[in-house]
C-alpha cells in the first residue's frame, strides 16, 4: 500500500455528516422593477418608484389569497430539448449549447507559476496562487473599468468560487495520500492551501464565452490559513480565544466552504460546512472541561477521542498543524487551541473588489454546518434578510434579519457595509406546522428561556447563543429537517426555496424510533425504499424541495405559509413516492444546489447516490409556480403533507448531465442570461489513482484520456449567442 483513502465527510453520501441532534441586490431590484413596471402598466397601474413597486407590489402582494400568479410563469418558458439521463464521462448539454472549462484544480491564477502538470508535483506553497480543489458554491459580480461592482454588467466580472475540500486521493499529491498514522507535513500544507475560496477576474472574448484573466490584480486565494477577524456577538468572546488570538478578535482560515451567498453591496459570503473533517479532539479531554463545554462540543459532533478524517493535526508540532485539535493542552485558552472548533461553522464575508481586505466571520448569523446564506432581494427601507441551512440529518433552517434597513447608497460599501448589515440583527429558526403554517422562532439571549437559568444549557450572552445556535434552536422547538442544502429567493415573488437533499434517519410511522431516528412529519413526509436494488436505501433517499411565503410578504415576518415544491423521485417510482409526477425529461434525485438566476429561472443541481446506477448527477431548469398551487397529499409511508402543483415538461426540464462520479454544484448566470457557470465537483470520486473512474475534464475533449480527474468551473453558452434556458 503506497496510499490510503481518507474518509472526508462528503455531502454526496446518503449518510452524510454525523447526527448530533438528539433532541435583492441592485440588479435584482432592477429586474424586478422592470417586470413590475410592465405588470403595473398592463394592469393599468400608476407609475411609482422602484422602491415603492418592490415594497408595495412585488413583496407585499405575496401575502394575499388573491395573489396574482407570479410573473415568472408569464415571462419565462423553457426553450431547450431535455438532456437524457446518462453515465458518460462527459458534461452533456442540450443541442445548440456548448461548454468550455474556465478553471480547474491547480490552474495558476498568476504568471510565475507553472501550469498544471497532472503529476502532483506542484509545490504546497504555490497553492496560495492556484485554483483550489472541490469547486462548490460561487457568484458572479459584474466589474466596471474602474474596479467597482456593477450588478448589471455581463461582459466582465469577478467570479468567487468555494473550494470545499480536497478530493482524495486524486490530483494534489504525486501518489495519493502517503499512508501512516501521522500525515506527511508537505501534503497537509498543500491541502490547507487548496481549501477556501478563489476570486478570479473573468472576461468575454468573442461572443458570450468567458475566460479567466490570468494575472489580474483581483485574482486572489483565501485558504485554511488566511488571517481573518471575528465580528458580531462572538467577537472577542472567551469562546473563540486561542493561542493565535488571545483576545478572540482574529483567527486563521475558512474551511470546507460549501455553498455561498452574496450581498447587495457587492461582497461574497462563503459558508463553513463540514469543518469536522479537519478538527480533532483528544482522548481524556472531557475531564479537563466544564460540563457545559462538553455539551457544546458534543452537540456539534466533536466528542472526546475523535480523530479528524484528514488528520491534519498529526502532521507536526508547528502551529500550522498542531492547531487542528480542539483539546485542552495548556493552562488557559491563551496557551492552546481548545477553542478551535468554535472558530469554524460561520458565514465569512469576503470583499472580492478589494484583494487586500481582511475576511470577516460574521457571527451574528450563527454557527452550524453552514451550507449557505441566501438573501431576499434587497428593498430600500427594509432589513437585509438571509436564509440559511444547517446541512446534517435532523438539523434546521435559519433566518437572519438585519437591524439596519437597506440603503442603496451602500452598494460598493465593502466590508464596512457588511459590518452595518450583518453584525447586528435577529437570528431565527424555522418551525413547520402540519397545517402548512410556520413560525420563525427567535434565538436571542434573554428571551424565551435562552439565559443563564436554562436547565439544558446556561447561556451566558448572545455570543453563547450564536456559537451554540443548534442548542438554542433545540430549546425553542425547531423542526428537524431532511438535511437542508441550498436555498434561494424567487426574485419575481419573494418566495423562498430550500432543498432537503435526503435523510436516511427517517423511520416508518409504525416504528419505534431509537436514538436520533425520526418519524416523518408533514414537512419531511416520505418514508420508503429507493429503487437501486442491492444497495437500496430507506428513509427519504431522494429528497425534496420545500418553499415558503412570508406572512404579508414582509421579509421580517415571524410566520409563513409553506408547501413542498417538488418531491425528487425516479419517474418509475410508486405514485406516493413520485408525488410531483416526474417523467423521463425531469426525474432526479437528491437536490442540493438551487439558484434563482437574475431572470427568475430556477436551477436545481443534484448530489446523489440513489439514482446513480442509472445516471450521473445533473442540473435541471424550472419555472416555478407559487406556494399553494397544489394541495393536500399522502406521502409514501402514510404521512399527510402539502405539495405544490405537479411538474410538467414545461415547468421542470433536465438541462445537463455531468461526468462520472461527480456532483454538480455551484451556479452563476450573468445578468443578460447569456453565460452560465457551473461546477463539477469530485469527478471520479469512487476511483483511485490506480483505477480512475473518470478522466474529466480532459475526457470532454480527448477520447481515451488517461489524465487525473479534476474539479472545475464550466462555462455554458448557446452557439447562437442567445440567452440560456429559455
Ligand atoms: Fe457541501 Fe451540504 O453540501
Ligand atoms: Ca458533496
Ligand atoms: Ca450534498
Ligand atoms: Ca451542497
Amino acid at each position: 500500500m503506497t496510499n490510503h483513502t481518507l474518509s472526508p465527510t462528503r455531502a454526496s453520501e446518503y449518510d452524510d455528516n454525523e447526527i448530533v441532534n438528539l433532541t435583492a441586490n441592485a440588479h435584482m431590484d432592477d429586474i424586478l422593477a422592470v417586470r413590475l413596471s410592465r405588470r403595473s402598466a398592463l394592469k393599468g397601474g400608476v407609475s411609482v418608484t422602484a422602491g415603492a413597486l418592490l415594497g408595495g407590489l412585488g413583496l407585499s402582494a405575496c401575502g394575499g389569497n388573491d395573489d396574482p400568479a407570479p410573473e415568472a410563469s408569464e415571462a419565462l418558458s423553457l426553450g431547450f430539448n431535455a438532456v437524457a439521463k446518462n453515465l458518460n464521462d462527459l458534461v452533456t448539454v442540450p443541442e445548440g449549447y456548448q461548454v468550455s472549462i474556465l478553471h480547474a484544480l491547480g490552474d495558476p491564477l498568476h504568471y510565475g507559476d507553472e501550469s498544471w502538470k497532472d503529476d502532483g508535483s506542484e509545490s504546497a506553497e504555490s497553492y496560495n496562487r492556484r485554483v483550489g480543489d472541490g469547486h462548490d458554491g460561487m457568484y458572479f459580480f459584474g466589474l466596471t473599468e474602474d474596479g467597482k461592482y456593477d450588478a448589471a454588467r455581463s461582459d466582465r466580472g469577478l467570479l468567487a468560487v468555494n473550494h470545499e475540500y480536497v478530493v482524495q486521493p486524486y490530483g494534489l499529491h504525486p501518489a495519493g495520500i502517503t499512508a501512516g498514522a501521522a500525515r506527511v507535513a508537505g501534503e497537509v500544507e498543500k491541502e490547507i492551501y487548496a481549501h477556501g475560496v478563489s476570486v478570479v477576474e473573468v472576461k468575454r472574448g468573442t461572443g458570450s464565452d468567458m475566460g479567466m484573466v490570468r494575472g489580474s490584480r483581483f485574482n486572489r486565494r483565501v485558504t485554511s490559513a488566511t488571517e481573518m477577524v471575528f465580528t458580531g456577538p462572538a467577537k472577542g468572546s472567551a469562546l473563540v480565544r486561542t493561542r493565535f488570538s488571545t483576545d478572540g478578535l482574529k483567527t486563521r482560515g475558512t474551511n470546507n466552504n460549501c455553498a455561498n451567498g452574496y450581498t447587495p453591496w457587492g461582497t461574497y459570503l462563503t459558508c463553513e460546512e463540514n469543518w469536522l473533517n479537519v478538527v480533532a479532539r483528544a482522548a481524556g479531554d472531557n475531564a479537563l472541561r466544564s460540563a457545559k463545554e462538553v455539551a457544546g462540543l458534543n452537540r456539534y459532533g466533536l466528542p472526546e477521542n475523535r480523530k479528524s478524517p484528514y488528520l491534519w493535526d498529526t502532521a507536526g508540532s508547528t502551529d500550522l498543524f498542531a492547531r487542528w485539535t480542539s483539546s485542552v493542552t495548556g493552562a488557559t485558552s491563551a496557551d492552546d487551541y481548545r477553542n478551535i472548533a468554535n472558530t469554524f461553522g460561520w458565514v465569512v464575508e469576503i470583499d472580492p473588489f478589494n484583494p487586500t481586505s481582511t475576511p470577516a466571520k460574521r457571527t451574528a448569523l450563527g454557527r452550524m454546518n453552514h451550507e449557505g446564506a441566501w438573501p431576499a432581494p434587497a428593498v430600500v427601507g427594509q432589513p437585509i434578510v438571509m436564509y440559511m441551512g444547517d446541512d446534517a440529518r435532523n438539523e434546521y433552517i435559519y433566518k437572519f434579519v438585519s437591524k439596519a434597513v437597506w440603503d442603496a447608497k451602500d452598494v460598493n460599501g465593502g466590508m464596512a457595509a457588511g459590518a452595518k448589515y450583518l453584525d447586528e440583527g435577529t437570528l431565527y429558526v424555522a418551525k413547520f406546522n402540519a397545517d402548512g403554517s410556520g413560525q420563525w422562532l427567535e434565538l436571542s439571549f434573554g428571551k424565551n428561556g435562552l439565559d443563564a437559568s436554562n436547565a439544558t444549557f446556561a447561556f451566558a450572552d448572545q455570543a453563547d447563543v450564536v456559537t451554540h445556535a443548534r442548542i438554542a434552536a433545540d430549546i425553542r422547538g425547531a423542526t428537524k429537517m431532511d438535511r437542508p442544502e441550498w436555498g434561494g429567493v424567487n426574485p419575481l415573488n419573494g418566495e423562498a426555496y430550500m432543498t432537503l437533499t435526503n435523510n436516511s434517519n427517517r423511520v416508518a410511522t409504525t416504528a419505534t424510533p431509537t436514538g436520533s431516528q425520526l418519524k416523518p412529519d408533514a414537512a419531511n413526509p416520505r418514508y420508503y425504499e429507493d429503487m437501486k436494488g442491492s444497495t437500496s436505501q430507506k428513509g427519504n433517499p431522494n429528497g425534496h424541495i420545500i418553499r415558503w411565503r412570508e406572512a404579508g410578504g414582509s421579509v421580517a415576518a415571524t410566520s409563513f405559509a409553506w408547501d413542498i415544491y417538488l418531491f425528487a423521485a425516479q419517474s418509475d417510482a410508486a405514485a406516493d413516492v413520485n408525488l410531483s409526477g416526474l417523467t423521463a425529461v425531469n426525474d432526479f434525485s437528491s437536490p442540493d444546489g438551487l439558484y434563482f438566476d437574475p431572470r427568475g429561472l430556477l436551477w436545481i443541481q443534484t448530489d446523489d447516490g440513489a439514482y446513480t446506477d442509472v445516471t450521473n448527477c445533473m442540473m435541471l431548469a424550472a419555472v416555478p409556480g407559487k406556494v399553494g398551487d397544489g394541495g393536500a397529499a399522502t406521502a409514501a409511508g402514510g404521512t399527510a403533507t402539502i405539495k405544490g402543483a405537479n411538474a410538467t415538461a414545461n415547468t421542470v426540464r433536465r438541462f445537463l448531465v455531468g461526468p462520472k462520479d461527480c456532483e454538480i454544484t455551484g451556479i452563476a448566470v450573468t445578468p443578460d442570461g447569456k453565460t452560465l457557470f457551473f461546477n463539477v465537483q469530485h469527478p471520479g470520486e469512487n476511483g483511485t489513482l490506480a483505477t480512475m473512474t473518470s478522466h474529466w475534464p480532459d475526457s470532454q475533449t480527448t477520447t481515451g484520456s488517461t489524465k487525473r480527474p479534476r474539479s472545475a468551473t464550466v462555462v455554458v453558452t448557446r452557439k447562437d449567442g442567445g440567452a440560456i434556458g429559455i
